[in-house]
């Protein structure tokens, strides 16, 4: 089992520059399956989900080239299967955007209905509706969700409640239906506008992404393309957090400052001096951090994936902060974790209160899900001692090198291997649920 061994206390300064998007490119790789063509896709980042996606890709019987370390040359004329089993659904929830590809290009798709979640629950209705409103037909066999469809064909479709999983399935799922869908209570996250784009620049006819109505046009084909994922808006906002944890000074490179602005707006009421350029920013702290209310919300508000990690920065921030999560029922797991590094935090339902306590010792914790998992670096750079992280596979779903990026800013950050205690039930593979 593999750990991260921290020894806090040290400023993180320099520079970092992001990775692409795991959000954007988990739905950009299995996209490519809509193309006549092959596709050249560039920025995508070294983690597990990615891996994750080329091996179904493969499985499904495209082509998969490395053609360099974030490049890869996929052709999915050769995909001959349309079944993705649940050894990967189970590994990564995402896998279900093989069902919008699938069912956008071939009229039918089978894909393993994902597991449970350390977040709470994690239904698909909304993925389901938008794909029987385009005419197809769904079935739940042995944990197996069967799609298929004489024809796909546009039609309007009204979100109960923005969901970027679902919202990004219509488009895969309608971008070839004949005729107009009308995406109404759309997500409107930049991994939203990336898919969007990634598929128009194939030759399909998508407006409005990015706005909570988005129109699709039907076409007959969609050609091969060379594209570049975003840069990850998650890592960047992280990377901030970290260098104000450490009351650093760096440079966060590769960035696109309009992603960034709820978390930017937000670090400078804590007391963060923000300067932005034309793709990077400057984040450093020389004064003391402040109390802040935190809302989570669908973009352009507050990311939820953003949470936990400013959590930590409260922690050594004075006064009394509120943390609302109002996407997912069970983000606040990390708690009890901090709680061990010193954290005074409450937590009552969607609330947590944070005691800026204003230190942090380390401690042995463990990390439950990625952002979580984030948030215990961040809270192991700033702390007082060691801190040991285990369970760390969750952050490698997510984070590309994130440890060699730290060291290279000044962190004393190590990855060690450990043989797993004897008699040890291997929870990896069961809690290795992504989110
Ligand atoms: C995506 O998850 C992200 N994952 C999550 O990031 C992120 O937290 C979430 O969006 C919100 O921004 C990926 O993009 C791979 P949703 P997703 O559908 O698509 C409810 C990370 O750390 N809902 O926007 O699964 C749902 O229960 C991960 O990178 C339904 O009710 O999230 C939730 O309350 C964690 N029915 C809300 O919508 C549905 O059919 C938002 O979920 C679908 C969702």
């Amino acid at each position: 089992m593999d750990k991260f061994i921290i020894k806090g206390g040290r400023r993180l300064t320099g520079e970092v520059t992001i990775s692409g998007a795991k959000n954007a490119a988990v739905a950009i790789l299995p996209a490519v399956i809509l193309s006549d063509e092959p596709c050249v896709i560039e920025n995508v980042p070294s983690i597990s989900d990615v891996n994750i996606c080329i091996q179904v890709l493969e499985e499904l019987g495209a082509t998969v080239t490395n053609i360099a370390k974030d490049t890869y040359r996929i052709d999915p004329t050769t995909i001959d299967k349309f079944c993705v089993p649940y050894e990967y659904t189970r590994k990564m929830r995402a896998s279900y955007y093989f069902l919008g590809a699938l069912l956008g290009m071939y009229n039918k798709a089978r894909v393993s209905m994902p597991g449970g979640c350390p977040l709470g629950d994690r239904p698909i209705d909304q993925h389901l509706k938008a794909f029987c409103a385009l005419g197809a037909e769904n079935a739940l066999s042995q944990g197996m969700i069967d799609l298929s469809a004489k024809k796909l064909k546009g039609n309007q479709i009204f979100f109960d409640v923005v969901t970027v999983g679902a919202t990004m399935n219509a488009m895969l799922a309608a971008v070839k239906a004949e005729g107009l869908t009308i995406i109404e209570n759309a997500a409107k996250e930049p991994h939203i506008v990336d898919l969007a784009n990634f598929l128009n620049s194939m030759g399909a006819n998508i407006m409005g992404a990015g706005t909570d109505v988005i129109k699709i046009r039907g076409v007959e084909h969609l050609h091969g393309t060379t594209y570049a994922v975003i840069p990850d808006q998650i890592e960047a906002g992280t990377f901030m957090v970290a260098i104000a944890a450490t009351k650093g000074d760096a440079i966060v490179k590769n960035v696109i400052p309009k992603h960034l602005e709820s978390i930017t707006k937000k670090l400078e009421k804590i007391g963060v001096n923000i300067e932005q350029y034309d793709d990077s920013i400057r984040v450093w702290v020389d004064g003391p951090l402040v109390k802040a209310n935190i809302k989570t919300a669908p973009h352009p508000g507050f990311p939820t994936d953003m949470q936990s990690q400013i959590a930590t920065l409260l922690t050594l921030a004075e006064g009394t902060s509120i943390i609302t999560e109002n996407i997912w029922e069970q983000r606040f797991r990390y708690v009890d974790e901090l709680r061990r590094m010193g954290a005074d935090i409450t937590v009552n339902g969607k609330v947590a209160l944070i005691e800026g306590t204003g230190k942090l010792m380390g401690a042995p914790v463990k990390a439950c899900d990625l952002r979580a998992g984030a948030a215990l670096i961040i809270a192991g750079l700033a702390a007082t001692g060691i801190t040991e992280i285990e369970d760390i596979f969750h952050i490698e779903r997510g984070y590309d090198c994130m440890e060699g990026k730290l060291r290279a800013m000044g962190a004393d950050i190590e990855k060690i291997s450990v043989p797993d205690k004897p008699g040890t039930k291997k929870t990896e593979t069961v809690s290795k649920t992504a989110v």
